[in-house]
């Protein structure tokens, strides 16, 4: 087949059972996120590329490396999101939603990052994102993860991922800790792949994130955050355990984890996987100088998403189809009047599919293929004569009734 018609590399054509799989995931975290008080909201899937590379930080590989940018007509550089929080960030600048603070806001779409396709990795990928705006409080962080876990636990994976946390602290605590950093990746400098050099000048912390495996080694070693946190971000991180061990949620401190996007401070976490791929399920943190790098006022936030593909490697999700009412005009001139009482019984609400092409016995076939409950035979009369011939596909018995006495039945 022609290279043309094939999807681009790394994207992928979602049919019928997958699709109904990810609108399943996204319905029970709708539940989920009413059940929290979250609204939903959309952004555009473009923005200008300011949007993302002054907030997500110019040396994380999702800016660096993975976004689809080009130049509009009017030569302004945009971007296919790579992310939600940035472009909600925006939206809540721009349309002044200040006063309106706190806001829950959820929202669900393709993301586009152009990374190495893999299992669970793709270039257009569907994230269901959570931002609470306006969160103030350490109980504000321990209620976001219970979000996070009720809605792993109402898919039934939360018993296949583990909870990781850490803390990144406050912006003095980041930056005792960069210097540290910085003087221990400075004596392995010549080591360092070229990605991390760069990154030592303008981010050392973002080393700890690469993927190469030179680099993973020598952070082994490298200084933990948790030595460096003051007295009020460990105070802070403290609380949020609390929290988390009041509400239930099982976690391990992962001292190491520092997500791959800049904005981050105090509480990081992410479900990674308890088996296989260590890629995380569901990531995110608090962002409290997001708003304010971006023009805003100060504000206070915190927020995850989870990829939907990767949530459906952990469980294969087999939903229960709906079972048609076949509609089948036996004779070519019954069309018309079976196209009629189709459009009859929609009115009333009642699914009906009409089989017309092929002979009479393939129909019928192809319909206890398809699980069909029952078949509605329309020949000459049926429908002047107000009298159905129905077959109940599961009794095998054949009823006749008139049209009331239809919707009464398919109504059942
Ligand atoms: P992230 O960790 O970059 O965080 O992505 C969140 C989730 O998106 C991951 O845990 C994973 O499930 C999924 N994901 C990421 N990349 C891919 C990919 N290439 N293919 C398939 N799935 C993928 C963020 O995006 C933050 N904006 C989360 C956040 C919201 N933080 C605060 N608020």
């Amino acid at each position: 087949m022609s290279k043309k018609l094939q999807p681009l590399r790394g994207t992928k054509d979602l049919l019928p059972p997958e699709f109904a799989v990810h609108e399943f995931i996204i319905k029970t975290a709708k539940e989920i996120a009413n059940l929290y008080g979250y609204e939903a909201m959309s952004t555009p899937i473009m923005e200008y590329t300011s949007v993302f590379d002054r907030t997500l930080g110019d040396t994380s590989d999702v800016i660096n490396k993975e976004m689809y940018t080009f130049l509009s007509k009017g030569n302004d550089s945009i971007s296919l999101r790579p992310e939600f929080t940035a472009g909600i960030m925006r939206s809540f600048i721009s349309n002044g939603l200040y006063h309106e603070l706190p806001l829950k806001l959820f929202t669900y779409g393709p993301i586009f990052r152009y990374s190495k396709p893999q299992q669970g990795r793709y270039r257009q990928f569907h994230q269901l994102n959570f931002e609470y705006i306006g969160a103030e409080g350490t109980y504000t962080d321990a209620e976001i993860i219970k979000l996070a876990q009720d809605i792993l636990s109402k898919l039934e994976i939360l018993q296949h991922t583990t909870l990781e946390i850490n803390s990144l602290g406050c912006n003095e605590s980041r930056s005792a800790y960069h210097k540290v950093l910085y003087e221990y990746f400075l004596s392995y400098k010549t080591s360092l792949s070229e990605d991390s050099i760069k990154r030592l000048d303008k981010n050392p912390m973002r080393i700890l994130d690469s993927k190469d495996e030179g680099d993973k080694k020598i952070s082994q070693g490298a200084p933990l955050i948790s030595n460096y946190y003051t007295d009020s971000s460990k105070k802070y991180f403290d609380e949020v355990l609390k929290y988390l061990d009041l509400l239930n949620v099982k976690y391990v401190i992962n001292p190491r984890l520092v997500r791959g996007l800049d904005y981050y401070c105090h509480t990081a976490f992410e479900y990674v996987p308890k088996s296989g791929s260590q890629s995380s399920i569901l990531g995110g943190g608090r962002y409290d100088g997001l708003a304010k790098i971006m023009g805003g006022h100060d504000t206070k936030a915190i927020g995850f998403a989870f990829g939907i593909e990767r949530l459906t490697l952990l469980k294969e999700y087999m939903l229960p189809k709906i079972r048609p009412t076949i509609l089948m005009p036996i004779t070519e001139d019954t069309l018309a009047n079976s196209l009629v009482l189709t459009d009859k019984l929609r009115a009333e609400n009642i699914s009906v599919k009409l089989s017309v092409s092929s002979k009479v016995g393939k129909r019928i076939q192809k319909a206890l293929e398809e699980n069909a409950k029952y078949i509605i035979f329309i020949g000459e009369d049926e429908v002047n004569n107000n009298n159905f011939k129905i077959k109940d596909l599961d009794s095998k018995k054949e009823l006749f009734v008139n049209f009331s006495e239809l919707v009464s039945l398919l109504r059942l």
